[in-house]
């Protein structure tokens, strides 16, 4: 068994998790573009690595806490970009650049709301990806990873398994709210969405990484409830419907907004 320890960072609106090997890195998710350098300080300073360690950045979707750090990275490093094997760009055409602003702006949203100054979010809306992986891929240079497509919160999403530890990295497919998992607020693909929960759950994780919380347990009965209580119809969010719900009702709007 190949020796591994995962380690979390807080970043601008998310939480970035980082494998770390006796030789090598492996990053989950890029976070944000400012989260670059701390990641980068993190590497050099807290595990004493040089950052030429970081083998590969997975990109899991292209919202900007989970794709906004990754070319920058690459620049910084040399790592390899890996993303899910997709025909178009999530951000494809007009509308997609205006969904990416959309996007950029809920970030802003979000970080405002949980206190943090104004920081350098943009990135290119059209990722440029090294090795493009599907379901059942190994990571590339991190065999013991296995890649799964879990799409619904986007189309592309991807979730992570180590197999040997029984911990998955699933991004946005989850998150908890009061201490109880609930779904994200953005679910493009419903009937998709529970398919990847029951994907999830078949594998009988021990821990699942949250990208908007931390380390938590999941049971079976966790999935069954996040299945039952997850959308039937898409909910997309807009920065105007966030905005408006924000003040009709103020609280509902903070709890939800957590990931965009
Ligand atoms: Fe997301």
């Amino acid at each position: 068994m190949d020796l591994m320890n995962i380690v979390a960072i807080e970043g601008y609106i998310q939480t970035t998790y980082i494998a770390v090997y006796p030789d090598k890195l492996l990053l989950l998710d890029s976070g944000c573009r400012c989260d670059v350098d701390n990641i980068l300080t993190y590497i050099t300073e807290v595990l004493e690595r040089p950052v030429a360690q970081l083998k590969t950045v997975m990109v899991t979707h292209m919202h900007p806490d989970h794709a906004g750090g990754a070319e920058l990275l690459k620049q910084k490093t040399g790592c390899l970009i890996v993303s899910a094997k997709s025909k178009k760009a999530w951000y494809q055409g007009i509308l997609g650049r205006l969904s990416h602003l959309n996007d950029l702006g809920l970030t802003y949203y979000v970080a405002s709301r949980q206190g943090k100054s104004v920081a350098n979010v943009w990135y290119n809306p059209i990722l440029k990806v090294d090795v493009e992986v599907q379901d059942g891929d190994p990571i590339p240079s991190f065999e013991d990873w296995t890649v799964l497509e879990t799409p619904g919160h986007t189309d592309r999403d991807l979730s992570l398994w180590h197999a040997q530890t029984k911990q998955a990295y699933t991004a946005d497919l989850i998150l908890i709210i009061r201490d109880k998992f609930v779904s994200p607020y953005l679910i493009t693909l419903p009937h998709a969405y529970r398919a990847s929960l029951n994907k999830v759950k078949a594998l009988q994780p021990e821990i699942i990484l949250l990208a908007h919380d931390k380390r938590a347990k999941i049971c079976d009965k966790d999935f069954d409830r996040l299945m039952d209580r997850a959308p039937r119809k898409p909910r997309k969010t807009s920065l105007r419907s966030v905005l408006s719900t924000a003040v009709v009702n103020s609280r509902f709007a903070r709890k939800r907004v957590k990931t965009p």
